[in-house]
């Protein structure tokens, strides 16, 4: 899958679907020669490297050639100083103040696989013949510093892997003030950006806008990857939309502050950088150190925004989230959280669980309020003990009254937080992260603990540890409620999420049997650095069906539907007051790591009847929920009708879930979804009402009757209505 081309140092990383290709320039630095569809292996591409017409303003790199400037090439690893005035992916601020580098070629290895990325989170492989990985030596030798690029590519999958690391080898202290995971030069700009963007209960909402002269970014300041932007862009053409067309995906592998930036230069080359944000970050690097940089994974196709999905689906599920439940159909659970809020007791949770288990729930998930003195939430983050006024026989007396309904217990955890009214607080106030002094500021009530010390690392790993064990827990919901202030220097968020990193890590190690959920107020952190260690993510606290349906398609652009916690909440909904029916909450929440979170003892027969049924489709079809392969049909963001499918790997089942937001008068008897990723020549049988074959489903699409508008005193609104059509094979 690699290839070197010696007499020009090419080198051609490839597969059945992608190229990628790259050179040593003149000056020895690298060049950028092509990312994207897979091109046939030539002896040499140097017909690609084209050099620019000399003219008025070029400063020269090399006194033996007034044409090389650094300016106009394209390049795989940019540096800052000499003749490349655009943005750089490595700067190195040097003990005499300077911040020039010049990292030349000096070696490469090819190797077999995919090297850990060490103490970061990473795609991996489980044989050595998935993948091959190239690495690349770079030296600056005024500096003695060595520049390791590492690429891999994966056998049958369009990514391309790509990390960098710096190791000093000198005797002076080098300062890091930027080192980008990946760096891509593109000949133009005809681009647009895609991006995920959003706030609290609105997260990654799909945002579209042409490239321009000049800089364009998004990035994170806040110590998390964020709700407000996710780690994430595509650049796309014009006409590339769900289906065709082409586009290049770029994820970070990393849970804090990222930079995704293009800036697009006077001869309309578009360079793509992403890594950790350079803003407020720097590193310092003494002799023999070394600094490793998140992973990014480059994706591409050429057939639409789907496709580019389902790389990254596909791999996330695959080849990211890890454990034993990677390929485990996931537990339907029941949350108390907006069922009680913080006023349960022992015997108003198990109401609720005596009721869920008669309706097939499979987990209940006690969310906060359970430890310390905590009845709001202005205290006892910290005090992970029982509250024995609340939970009289401990978590281990709830867990047994629990496990006789045949169901298992879930714990809500919070353990990046302390609050003030505590008695973690009054025993170690110095373990709030945030600068001595300043006020410090709450988010919550609360601060955040500073992760980069080993002392709030054993703490957090003994204390979880124990409650996991007393309460024989299944599953974690692990919040974090508020973004970092005061942050004392410009390595600390780094050093926060390592250290974030190595008790999650120790944690899965410790209990490989726990199901991992990661909370953070819902989206504030789904980014595929925590599904490395949780498989799953409470996708938003918003769990309104309508604002869902925007949510969960902007997710599904580069997160896979069993990795997005979606549930069906109480009406008036707690965060839009919006009225929706049960039916339309089930058919939003099933795409999705389905759940419940209300008092399921407060409904009447006929709603438990109907929570029942709902369950028993969801069981007999969330294989292919959970695992099949899906597909965006009609977007929320576009449209007031809204579709989307999933479809097995052998496409002979299929569930196609069509929602319409508002009602429109006398509308189109002739209204059709056409589908896609079935196979043309099965026989389908649809909804047990009809039977068509594939190549008409995808052609002519679906056709289905309106429902029958008309008024009277006890007629029903048909705003907010879905359906779905499950597509079965016939033998
Ligand atoms: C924020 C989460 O997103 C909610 O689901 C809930 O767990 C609360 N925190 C509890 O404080």
């Amino acid at each position: 899958m690699i290839l070197v081309n010696k007499e020009n140092m090419e080198f051609h990383l490839h597969n059945s679907k992608i190229s990628y290709i790259f050179n040593v320039m003149q000056n020895g630095q690298l060049g950028h020669l092509y990312f994207g569809k897979k091109l046939k292996h030539r002896d040499s591409f140097t017909h690609f490297f084209k050099k620019p017409i000399q003219g008025v303003g070029i400063i020269a790199h090399h006194k033996d050639d007034s044409a090389f400037s650094l300016e106009y090439y394209k390049q795989e690893f940019p540096s800052y100083g000499t003749t490349d005035f655009r943005k750089p992916a490595v700067k190195i601020l040097q003990e005499n103040g300077s911040r020039i580098t010049d990292f030349k070629y000096d070696s490469h290895k090819i190797i077999s696989g995919k090297p850990k990325v060490e103490g970061l989170p990473s795609t991996y492989v489980e044989s050595s013949n998935e993948a091959t990985t190239l690495e690349i030596k770079l030296i600056d030798s005024v500096l003695d510093c060595e520049l390791y690029l590492t690429y891999t590519i994966y056998e049958n999958r369009a990514v391309i892997t790509r990390n960098s690391r710096l190791e000093n080898k000198g005797n002076q202290k080098l300062i890091i003030e930027n080192l980008m995971s990946t760096s891509i030069d593109f000949p133009d700009y005809d681009y647009q950006m895609i991006h995920l963007s959003g706030a609290w209960g609105r997260e990654r909402h799909i945002k579209t806008r042409n490239l321009e002269k000049g800089c364009q970014y998004i990035d994170s300041t806040r110590g998390s990857s964020s709700a407000h932007q996710n780690p994430f862009i595509a650049l796309k053409r014009k006409n590339t939309n769900e289906h065709s067309g082409e586009v290049f995906g770029f994820s970070l592998v990393y849970s804090g502050n990222f930079l995704a930036h293009i800036e697009v230069d006077h001869f309309d080359s578009s360079r793509v950088t992403m890594g950790i944000n350079p803003f407020d970050f720097s590193w310092e690097l003494n002799k023999n150190d070394i600094f490793q940089s998140p992973e990014a994974i480059m994706v591409y196709s050429d057939n639409g925004l789907n496709d580019m999905s389902h790389e990254y689906h596909s791999l996330f599920r695959e080849r990211l989230v890890r454990g034993i439940w990677r390929d485990k159909e996931r537990p339907i659970l029941i949350n108390n959280w907006e069922a009680t809020y913080f006023d349960f007791n022992e015997d108003k949770l198990m109401k609720i669980v005596e009721e869920s288990s008669k309706l097939g729930f499979e987990l209940f998930v006690l969310d906060d309020g359970w430890f310390g003195e905590r009845n709001g939430d202005d205290s006892s983050l910290g005090d992970w003990f029982v509250n024995e006024k609340k939970l009289p026989n401990g978590l281990s007396g709830l867990q047994e009254k629990i496990s006789k309904y045949n169901m298992k217990l879930g714990l809500w955890f919070e353990p990046e937080m302390i609050s003030e009214k505590s008695e973690l607080f009054k025993k170690n106030p110095h373990w709030v992260l945030g600068v001595s002094d300043r006020t410090l500021s709450l988010g919550r009530n609360q601060y955040v603990l500073d992760l980069s010390f080993e002392e709030v690392q054993s703490y957090i790993i003994e204390i979880v540890g124990e409650r996991i064990k007393e309460g024989k827990i299944s599953y974690i919901k692990w919040d974090m409620n508020r973004n970092m202030t005061e942050i004392t220097d410009k390595s600390k968020a780094h050093k926060y999420i390592l250290g974030l990193y190595k008790i999650l890590d120790t944690l899965t190690a410790n209990f490989p049997e726990v199901l991992f959920e990661s909370c953070a107020s819902g989206g504030n952190r789904f980014d595929p650095g925590m599904l490395y260690y949780m498989q799953q993510t409470w996708t938003s606290d918003d769990t309104d069906a309508i604002e869902r349906l925007k949510i969960q398609y902007g997710t599904s652009i580069v997160y896979p539907t069993i990795t997005m916690g979606a549930h069906v909440s109480d009406v008036a909904n707690h965060q839009t007051a919006r009225i929706t029916s049960l039916d339309i909450r089930n058919k939003v929440a099933f795409f999705g790591n389905f759940g419940y979170e209300l008092d399921i003892s407060k409904f009447s027969d006929s709603q438990k009847l109907e929570v029942k049924e709902n369950l028993e489709y969801f069981k007999e079809n969330r294989k292919l929920f959970q695992f099949g392969d899906f597909i965006r049909l009609s977007s929320p963001f576009e449209s007031n009708f809204v579709s989307w499918m999933t479809v097995s790997s052998d496409k002979s089942e299929a569930i196609i879930g069509y929602y319409e937001i508002l009602a429109d008068a006398n509308p189109t008897y002739n209204k059709k979804i056409k589908l896609k990723g079935l196979n043309e020549d099965f026989l389908y049988k649809i909804n047990d009402e009809y039977e068509a074959y594939g190549d008409e489903l995808m052609n002519m699409g679906i056709v289905f009757d309106q429902p029958h508008r008309y008024y009277s005193s006890d007629s029903q609104s048909l705003d907010f209505h879905g359906k779905l059509f499950k597509l079965t094979k016939i033998n």
